[in-house]
């Protein structure tokens, strides 16, 4: 298994200094070549010891704030981004030949941003969020069906709420750094690191 990368190249001129620009231009992209979950990312947190933790979860937002994604606030992620406020997050567009990583200080998003994008998503990923309790354990899949049928009842005829436990976070974009795979494994490598109000770049060696 042994693939050459040879499609493209990332020259600091094409980069330019503003790396949120060029992260919408590659997201862009990677949606146009229509592959599967485009915005999908691996999301690592960190217990206050320093054990790791990583999932796939959507990036939903995308700004000069940072990254936003949702979930359960109880959940794994949720209780070490309570103790450890940091995160990094990768995302891999393979048919590019790119990635691109981020890692900044995380913070939940307000209850008006959440409460909208909750308001967006389809009735039964409503009713799925406030009837499971992420990351818990629980006794059997059947366990689950009933509380999601309850949880149906309750709602019957209203609109789903968003449950307090479950909501968005922002990764603050204070590195991010984009990878190109070039031939002979000599990938170019630009990081951005935020300093002041503006940022400094840096190549990388592959
Ligand atoms: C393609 C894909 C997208 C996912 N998106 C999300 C998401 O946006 N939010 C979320 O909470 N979990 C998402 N998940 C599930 C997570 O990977 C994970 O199982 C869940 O969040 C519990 O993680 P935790 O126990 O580490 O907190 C996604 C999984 C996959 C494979």
């Amino acid at each position: 298994m042994r693939t050459e990368y040879a499609r493209d190249g990332l020259d600091e001129a094409a980069a330019g200094d503003d790396p949120l620009a060029l992260f919408e231009r590659w997201l862009l992209d990677a949606v146009n070549a229509e592959m599967h979950e485009p915005n999908a990312m691996a999301l690592a947190t960190a217990s206050p010891d320093g054990r790791p933790s990583v999932r796939i979860v959507l990036l939903k937002g995308l700004d000069d704030r940072g990254l936003v994604f949702f979930t359960g606030y109880e959940s794994r992620k949720g209780l070490e981004l309570t103790a450890n406020p940091r995160a990094a997050a990768t995302m891999l567009w393979h048919p590019l030949q790119r990635q691109v990583r981020v890692e900044g200080s995380v913070s939940i998003l307000d209850a008006e941003e959440s409460d909208a994008y909750f308001g967006s998503r389809p009735r039964g990923s409503q009713i799925g969020a406030v009837a499971s309790p992420q990351s818990k354990v629980i006794a059997s899949r059947a366990v689950l069906e009933a509380r999601i049928k309850e949880v149906e009842q309750v709602f019957d005829g209203h609109d789903v709420h968003r449950p307090p436990v479950w909501g968005g976070y922002r990764v603050a974009l204070e590195s991010v750094e984009f990878w190109q795979g070039r031939e002979n494994r000599l990938h170019d490598r630009l990081r951005y690191v935020r300093r002041g109000h503006g940022w400094v770049r840096d190549r990388l060696a592959p």
